[in-house]
């Protein structure tokens, strides 16, 4: 069977973990295929909550194996806390791969994101300062230390002595701060790369093998479309392709095996950090949005600037991506609203435009053109199947659907891996509805 990517649609934070993980109860391997412990992905399970950052949303499926993908940026430590706080939770670390290729977030990396931060002072992009950037930077300037390298002690103090000596002229003569005592990053490392050896190997030929026998493959992305590197708000960006092609690229998937691109977008938009949100609502409408999706990030515990939804960005993204068919989530957020505003177009200095524009300060100038569409103040969340969806909801759907020009297939209604509707597809769609 071939395989599926579930990627974010917006600026993140859509809901892929839970999509992730419900797709996972039927598939044999869940690949994260981007980003690091920047991202923060949800799901909940009769178990409880589970906030995943570096560790595949399948890993709540025992059935299913979790590789951490080669386009993935790790930071050893945070892993290591990551799997010691699943084990403490009863959850099996057996299923869990780590790609030797995928490079290390290195101690000086996370120090150097918040020195740069610094620098751009007002510009600054409200990074999660898990050193996202200077890990990617290292690696695409041929600098960085991979997971192979960490696990073999050797090559670890070889490469260490190699890169180090540079960070530390950096960090001394151009940022005035205390460089790394080599022994002591060592040792730290080295303990790392011990205790997280078991799980590192070649994730290629895990793949190819699931391909060849058709098993059922789902690509997980991190972060959304609109902070991909090349076609996000850049320098309002994160540091990986988002995409996906970035998520073939990332999980060593081949792009002719893949035959569903599942966007996941929320009923309305959210954004952490700093870069331009057409559709911001700095009101109380937004706070309400805010409280009813408890928008607060899972990574850093930020609130999340909030706004209607955007379909001239969800337009873009779908095309740009190839989107297959949609996951609308949170729309039990609208439940209690009388009208929901959907923004059709931008005004960019007097002229109407449908498209995203490459420049930052442009996109911030964009004045958003609404349609008001009825809410339906009814409750949705325990609704399964799409009889049980109210009109004015269904018509929501219907309509963002028209807008992005793809068919929704999944509806999220709460939190809970149950709270899923699917949706069968407009008349005249090729995508049939996807069982939850
Ligand atoms: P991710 O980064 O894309 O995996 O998304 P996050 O986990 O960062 O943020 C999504 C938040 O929304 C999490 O708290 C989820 O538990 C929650 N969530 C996901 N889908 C739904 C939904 O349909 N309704 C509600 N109310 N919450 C949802
Ligand atoms: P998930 O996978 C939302 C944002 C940061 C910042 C910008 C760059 O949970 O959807 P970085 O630390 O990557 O250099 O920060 O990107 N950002 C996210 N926003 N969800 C995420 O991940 C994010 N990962 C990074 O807030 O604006
Ligand atoms: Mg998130």
């Amino acid at each position: 069977m071939p395989a599926t990517i579930v990627m974010g649609g917006q600026w993140g934070d859509e809901g892929k973990g839970k999509l992730t993980d419900s797709l996972a109860g039927s598939a044999d391997i869940v690949v994260r295929a981007n980003g690091g412990a920047n991202a923060g992905h949800t799901v909940q399970t009769d178990q409880g909550t589970f906030a995943l950052h570096l560790i595949p949303s399948g890993i709540l499926n025992p059935s299913c194996l979790s590789i951490v993908g080669a386009g993935v940026v790790v930071d050893p430590k945070l892993i290591l806390e990551e799997i010691d706080h699943l084990a403490a939770r009863g959850i099996s670390l057996e299923p869990l791969r780590i790609s030797e290729r995928a490079h290390v977030v290195m101690p000086y990396h996370p120090v150097l994101d918040g020195l740069d931060e610094e620098q751009r002072g007002e510009g600054s992009i409200g990074t999660t300062l898990r050193g996202i950037g200077p890990a990617y930077g290292d690696k695409v300037a041929r600098r960085g230390l991979r997971l192979v390298d960490l696990v073999d002690r050797e090559t670890l103090r070889h490469r260490l002595h190699q890169e180090l000596p540079r960070w530390n002229r950096l960090l001394e003569l151009v940022y005035g701060v205390q460089g790394m005592d080599f022994d002591t990053l060592f040792a730290e490392l080295a303990g790392y790369g011990e205790r997280l050896q078991r799980f590192v190997c070649p994730t290629e030929p895990i793949i190819s093998d699931a391909l060849s026998a058709g098993r059922q493959i789902i690509v997980e992305c991190a972060q959304g479309a609109m902070l991909d590197i090349d076609y996000g708000t850049y320098p309002f960006v994160t540091s990986s392709s988002t995409s996906a092609a970035g998520a073939c690229q990332g999980a060593g998937v081949p792009p002719t095996s893949v035959d569903r691109v599942l966007g996941v977008y929320k009923a309305y938009s959210t954004r952490v950090g700093a870069g331009p949100l057409p559709t911001e609502l700095q009101d109380a409408t937004g706070q309400l949005i805010r409280d009813r999706g408890h928008e607060y990030g899972t990574t850093t515990g930020r609130p999340r600037r909030t706004g209607w939804f955007d379909a001239v960005a969800a337009r873009h993204v779908a095309r740009l991506n190839g989107i297959s068919d949609v996951a609308l989530t949170l729309l039990d957020v609208f439940d209690v609203f009388e009208t929901i505003q959907v923004c059709i177009a931008y005004e960019i200095d007097g002229e109407l435009t449908d498209r995203v524009p490459a420049r930052a300060d442009q996109l911030a100038r964009a004045l958003p053109v609404y349609e008001a569409l009825p809410g339906w103040r009814a409750s949705t969340v325990g609704a399964r199947r799409a009889e049980e969806l109210p009109r004015p909801a269904v018509d929501y759907l219907r309509f963002i659907e028209d807008q992005i020009g793809v068919p929704v297939s999944l509806v999220g209604v709460g939190p809970g891996r149950e709270q899923i509707v699917p949706l069968a597809p407009p008349r005249g769609s090729a995508v049939s509805a996807a069982p939850a």
